[in-house]
């Protein structure tokens, strides 16, 4: 689908200061620095403090947002969180940051579609605005995957991070334009990557507690596989939706889940390796929060310029993936 006019204002980014190295984690679980570093890319990966929740990240992020793009809370009219590690089941975590932000006019919502939420945020916002229903929107991918993950599990544990990535998006009267984006998911590849605990399927209990039911499942090598393949596709689907080729791309981000994934992103997209920004090693896999942190990185380095073309890529849990191009 393709959507013009729509240019992101400013970006803004938190992330917890605890480090968490892949040595430490060789002292929790049975692994090595050398098979976490070649198997994925990861390195470091961030921690929030005990007490320290989804939404204080959020709100972190999108204060930094705010701040870059000149404006006042008050002024916000549309806030999105994608998260799949909100406070609590209500209020949303939108409506949490929204108060602490004291944006008293906007209207607040969270979205799950976990690693791909940063996309499907920037949709969604997008939609509202070109149709003239709000005009400017702040979307925040934030997560605390700490919390819901499994210290004991060497699969999924030494993969998450947490951190948040905001972003504040208007209508544009100058070069900026979102392109192109395409959103997909299938709800069949569910229990390859999820959480079975807590909701009204297993409500939290002493056995859900007992059975680890609180914490992610993946089945890595599937999800890895899936991954490649639904990445490449809605790459391709933006593209075409813009009238681009792979060469016409500035900068390429995808969700940072390991490296290897990103690698084949880029070599089927025959990308140089500067063109596509990384930053897996210091953060890991936070989610819906991993693009809206490369973007912001991206730019504060100034790695992307106005005008420039970037991509973006993401896939996660649900399955769903999505894939968007903005001339910046
Ligand atoms: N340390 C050492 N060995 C390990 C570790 C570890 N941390 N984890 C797994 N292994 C072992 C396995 O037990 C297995 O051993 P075996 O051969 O004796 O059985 C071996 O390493 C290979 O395991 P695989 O699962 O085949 O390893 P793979 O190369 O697939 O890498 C990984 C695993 C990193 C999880 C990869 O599959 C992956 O990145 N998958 C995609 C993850 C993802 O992107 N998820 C979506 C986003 S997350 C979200 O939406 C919340």
């Amino acid at each position: 689908m393709s959507v013009a006019h729509i240019e992101i204002k400013s970006t803004g980014v938190y992330v917890p200061e605890k480090v968490l190295t892949n040595i430490e984690l060789e002292k929790m679980v049975d692994t090595s620095d050398e098979w976490i570093t070649s198997r994925t890319g990861i390195s470091t990966r961030r921690i929030a403090v005990d007490g320290e929740a989804t939404s204080d990240l959020a709100y972190k992020a999108g204060l930094v947002a705010l701040e870059k793009a000149g404006m006042t809370p008050d002024e916000l009219e549309l806030i999105i969180v994608a998260t799949i590690t909100p406070d609590m089941f209500f209020p949303s975590t939108g409506c949490i940051v929204q108060d602490k932000l004291g944006a008293k006019n906007a209207v607040a919502m969270d979205i799950n579609a976990a690693c791909s939420g940063y996309i499907f945020s920037l949709a969604i916002g997008s939609r509202f605005l070109e149709t003239g229903t709000y005009k400017n929107a702040l979307i925040i991918g934030a997560e605390k995957l700490s919390c819901i993950t499994d210290w004991k599990d060497r699969n999924t544990c030494v993969l998450f991070g947490d951190g948040a990535g905001a972003a504040i998006i208007t209508p544009s009267n100058g070069e900026g334009k979102l392109l192109a984006f395409d959103l997909g998911s299938d709800g069949s590849y569910g229990d390859l990557l999820y959480l079975p605990g807590g909701g009204s399927r297993n409500p939290a209990s002493k056995e859900t507690v007992e059975n680890r039911l609180h914490y992610i499942k993946m089945d890595g090598n599937p999800v890895f596989k899936i991954a490649v393949n639904k990445m490449m596709a809605t790459f391709k689907k933006s593209l075409k939706a813009a009238g681009l080729k792979p060469d016409d791309i500035s900068v390429l981000i995808t969700h940072q889940a390991n490296l290897r994934i990103i690698e084949a992103l880029r070599s089927f997209l025959k990308l140089p390796k500067e063109k596509v920004f990384v930053n897996i090693e210091k953060y890991g896999n936070t989610s819906a929060a991993s693009i809206g942190i490369a973007l912001h990185e991206a730019c504060e380095k100034k790695i992307i310029k106005r005008g420039d073309i970037i991509g973006l890529a993401a896939f996660g849990g649900g399955l769903t993936w999505g894939s968007a191009i903005i001339q910046y």
